[in-house]
């Protein structure tokens, strides 16, 4: 990767409307020891009626956007890292574009499931080396409360909403965006997925009274294939770098299960307070959960000037990847 790559700004929105963990026992057959032990979640963000995906979007790019210094005016290119967006046609980042007024900027989605911000990173950053770009807007923003099945304990205390963004720019200021690393496995479809709606399964009055509309996820599976991935993205990482796990200053990992967490830092002699975690508070909001994290991380003062910051995820797909930045 090119050196002068470099992040300029970064923002995180959530919406205002809090689900706590005591709200599911209302909802479905759960508790609060339940899911705050197999999770570490105790309450995550969701949009109220009327909202949608391209209001956080906006929150969060808007943020980055002054961070950054710069305007709408500024930008070449916006990507919006999401599976669930306000419309199928056209894509939010038309919307995020138009409201941002950033007349000159393409825009354009992305789907990489929980591995969007790291992915949209990496495409971000490719455009900006070629010379195709000047400034590029990344937003990864999810509204997982609307394909969420409030029926089915097993997923539904999982997902929150949220968006998280980072403005890229060739500079000499600003924090140096280094290797990436991105994997898919698409044999692993069916561990993960929304079922209907899409050409395969049109929506039809039968898949609505299915529930097909929803995520549908083999928990188990998922969790295993996380433990594995996030635990060779960090080995690897840190071996194009040349430092061994325990040297990383940060890692901010998708925001998806404690227990995932700690198994990483059990398996590679790390220690927890390298690891930034947030989902106690906003649950798994997949695409965002990195960009929330890095966002709150660095305005918690856990991130200094010169700090290997690591970012890893992974999700449907599969998808997987990591990113890293010398801040
Ligand atoms: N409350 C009470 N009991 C529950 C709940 C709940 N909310 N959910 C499941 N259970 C029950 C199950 O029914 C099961 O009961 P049974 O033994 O009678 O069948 C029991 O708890 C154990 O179920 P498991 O699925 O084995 O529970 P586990 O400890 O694996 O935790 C969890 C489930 C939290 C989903 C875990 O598997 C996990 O975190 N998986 C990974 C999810 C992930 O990484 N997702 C990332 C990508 S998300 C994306 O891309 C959008």
């Amino acid at each position: 990767m090119n050196a002068d790559i470099r992040i300029l700004g970064i923002g995180s929105y959530v919406p205002e409307k809090v689900l706590a963990n005591a709200d599911f026992v209302k909802m479905v057959d759960t508790t609060d020891e339940w899911i705050l032990s197999r999770t570490g979640i105790r309450e995550r963000r969701v949009l109220s009626d009327g909202q949608a995906n391209s209001d956080m979007a906006i929150g969060a790019a808007r943020r980055a956007l002054a961070d950054a210094k710069l305007t709408g005016a500024d930008l070449d290119h916006i990507i919006v890292c999401t599976f669930t967006p306000d419309t199928y046609l056209p894509a939010v980042a038309c919307t995020v574009q138009h409201k941002l007024e950033a007349g000159r900027a393409f825009a354009v989605d992305l789907s990489a499931a929980c591995t969007g911000f790291i992915c949209g990173l990496a495409h971000g950053s490719a455009l900006v080396a070629a010379g195709q770009a000047k400034h590029v807007l990344v937003v990864a923003s999810e509204a997982l409360s609307r394909v969420t099945d409030y029926q089915d304990r097993s997923t539904c205390v999982l997902f929150g909403d949220g968006a998280g963004a980072a403005v890229l720019g060739q500079s000499d200021h600003g924090h140096q965006i280094g290797d990436f690393v991105l994997h898919a496995d698409g044999a692993g479809a069916e561990a993960l997925c929304i079922p209907a709606g899409g050409s395969r399964l049109p929506a039809s009055a039968q898949t609505v009274a299915d529930r097909m509309h929803y995520i549908k996820m083999n928990g188990r599976e998922v969790f295993k294939f996380a433990v594995t991935g996030m635990i060779e993205l960090i080995q690897d990482a840190a071996a194009k770098m040349g430092m061994a796990p325990k040297d990383i200053n940060l890692v901010v990992p998708h925001q998806v299960n404690q227990r995932i967490i700690q198994a990483a830092v059990d398996r590679l002699d790390m220690r927890q307070d390298q690891f930034f975690c947030n989902l106690e508070r906003y649950g798994n909001t997949s695409a965002a959960s990195t960009g929330i994290a890095l966002d709150e991380a660095v305005r918690a003062g856990r991130v200094k000037p010169g700090d290997t910051v690591l970012l890893v995820a992974f999700g449907a797909g599969f998808t997987w990847g990591s990113a890293t930045i010398k801040w």
